[in-house]
């Protein structure tokens, strides 16, 4: 099975787990970015704005990506996938994405029709645990 590692992140943490995915599946992890500046006090309330308005923005995908199956790295932003990552899902099939989910203490709600859904919680500080057991359960 051919997987490919994508990801979009603000401040590194979901950045970090994609490299780690990656890396235990010998490949690379491909980074999406979006056409916005979400740095700073005014970033930060413009990914508010954003995520709760559902606001979508354009994308560039920084690789080749093509595979049988997509391990999709998104921070959650209000309870929700980034809008970068909502804009690259639009052309995935959901039952070939496994998701995970990087957040600072929320589980995600909107789980259904994907292939896994794996919460990655930062005060719960078992980050590589969660990877490894993933990474484990993909058929390599
Ligand atoms: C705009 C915004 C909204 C967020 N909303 C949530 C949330 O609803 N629940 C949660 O647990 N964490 C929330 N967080 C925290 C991030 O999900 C968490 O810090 C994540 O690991 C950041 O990933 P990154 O470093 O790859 O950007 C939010 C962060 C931002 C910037």
């Amino acid at each position: 099975m051919k997987y490919s590692v994508v990801y979009f992140s603000r401040t590194g943490n979901s950045r970090r787990i994609a490299k780690k995915i990656a890396q235990n599946l010998s490949t690379a992890a491909t980074e999406v970015t979006d056409n916005m500046n979400w740095n700073g006090a005014f970033g930060l309330l413009k990914a508010l704005h954003y995520s709760l308005k559902n606001k979508d923005v354009s994308i560039n995908i920084h690789g080749d990506i093509d595979a049988d199956e997509y391990i999709v790295v998104s921070p959650m932003w209000c309870g929700k996938i980034t809008p970068a990552i909502r804009n690259l899902l639009q052309t995935f099939p959901k039952n070939k994405v496994h998701l995970v989910i990087s957040s600072g203490s929320g589980i995600y709600k909107d789980r259904a029709d994907y292939k896994s859904v794996v919460d990655i919680i930062e005060k719960e500080k078992n980050e590589d645990k969660i990877i490894e057991a993933f990474t484990r359960s993909l058929s390599l």
